[in-house]
């Protein structure tokens, strides 16, 4: 049980940030610590104004910290439920007690009643342009090819089927990369479901929990062709498109000719479309595409329609999801002004990405035992198409799934931080 409860929280930590953060931060700078105290206290403005250091100070409103005030959470972990009516007047004074390392408030309108807050808390929630920046630049994913020469990291099935620790390395890897390979895991059916569960739920989609990618005489999914596919995600016309997904390769025979798999950051593409076309960025920021999968003709037809724009931004301006699956994509419909300038963008996006010159596709041959995971919120997958070369039985076969990763709050093993997976697929420290 334990083993499982560690597993989830591990999957609630990589789509952050829509699964993108920088690894950096993820392990050393979640949390802040201070070391010393607040050089001074004050009660002005509404609210605490703490001096840190010469050069870094913050304020907290009184009703943020009447709202967050010590004890105001439940032993079910909410907040009591009170009503905001009861919101203080105003701080009467402030102290800091240097032995405890707290700030101590009295309020005024609260029988004298006493808050301590401990520095750290203070510390962990500061607003301050400097404290934002700093988390800002904390979470920005680092492009594989910058941080790792554009080599996928590794981890061993053994070490993340019988070990907790070796979840968090392997979550790590994704949430830092947006991909990690498990080696040796065994090729047998089914194996890509256990390695699953090592971090969360399977998601019922609608190929099934697990998908075998290999030639069909009937496809219901260019994937299950030995065509090429280009750079995409999976389930975009989705309303919540998977955060994981995992791919088992069982069997590769050395007689087929092509089918390495292929990836590319989508988030770096849409920064480096915004660095170098701000108008192309703010089109694919603002005019919805369309996604959809409508096929009546299979087992259980379907009809699903989605329109989104391919790039997301947050309350920062930061990109926090792209979206992009031209092989699933239908009639846009958006007033006619905009039609031109989307189609240019659009280009442009699909040019960034594909473009090997523009240094963003990785590509590699999957070997046997190999399952490949990667974030889908982040990363576009492909492959190149492949054929026999020699013997006609020769044989690639992939067994996938997909992981819906919600939002999840957990404890990292060994006092680490605690992150929040966002639904937009990075990972944020908290
Ligand atoms: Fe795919």
């Amino acid at each position: 049980m334990k083993a499982t409860l560690f597993a989830r929280a591990m999957a609630a930590r990589i789509l952050g940030q829509s699964l993108v953060s920088s690894s950096r931060s993820f392990c050393s700078g979640a949390l802040p610590v201070q070391c010393r105290p607040p050089q001074q206290v004050l009660v002005k403005d509404g609210g605490l104004h703490v001096q840190w250091s010469q050069s870094h100070s913050s304020f907290y409103h009184r009703d943020w910290l009447h709202r967050n005030r010590p004890g105001v959470l439940s032993s079910s972990g909410q907040n009591m439920q009170e009503s905001c009516s009861n919101a203080p007047d105003g701080i009467g004074s402030a102290t800091l007690n240097g032995e405890k390392m707290t700030i101590d408030i009295v309020w005024k309108d609260e029988g004298l009643s006493v808050s301590e807050y401990p520095v750290n808390m203070l510390l962990e929630h500061d607003c301050s342009s400097e404290a934002l920046n700093k988390r800002k630049m904390q979470r920005r994913p680092t492009p594989l090819k910058e941080r790792n020469g554009g080599i996928v990291p590794r981890i061993s099935y053994e070490r993340v089927t019988t070990s907790e620790d070796g979840v968090f390395e392997w979550m790590d890897h994704v949430m830092r990369d947006g991909l990690c390979i498990v080696h040796d895991t065994p090729c047998h059916e089914g194996q890509v479901t256990k390695l699953a569960r090592r971090i969360g739920n399977v998601m019922d989609t609608i190929y099934g929990e697990i998908w075998d990618v290999r030639l069909e005489n009937d496809p219901i999914n260019i994937a299950y062709t030995n065509l090429g596919l280009d750079l995409h995600q999976d389930l975009v016309y989705y309303e919540s498109p998977p955060g994981l997904q995992l791919l088992h390769c069982m069997k590769f025979d050395e007689g087929i000719q092509g089918g390495n798999s292929t990836f590319a950051d989508a988030i770096q593409a849409a920064e480096l479309l915004r660095k170098t076309d701000k108008e192309a960025f703010d089109t694919l920021v603002r005019v919805p595409a369309t996604f959809q999968k409508i096929h009546y003709a299979r087992a259980s037809p379907v009809h699903l329609k989605y329109q989104r724009p391919h790039i997301v931004l947050n309350h920062d301006e930061e990109v926090v999801g792209v979206f992009w699956a031209p092989a699933f994509e239908g009639p846009l419909q958006v007033p006619e002004a905009q039609v031109q300038r989307y189609f240019e963008a659009y280009k442009k996006f699909a040019h960034l990405v594909e473009d090997e010159a523009n240094g963003l596709k990785i590509s590699f041959r999957l070997k046997e035992g190999e399952t490949v995971v990667f974030n889908n919120r982040r990363m576009l997958h492909g492959r190149t198409s492949f054929k026999p070369s020699g013997p006609a039985s020769a044989t690639r076969h992939l067994q996938g799934l997909s992981e819906l990763s919600g939002q999840r709050v957990e404890k990292y093993p060994g006092g680490r931080s605690k992150l929040l997976l966002k639904a937009a697929g990075r990972w944020a420290p908290l």
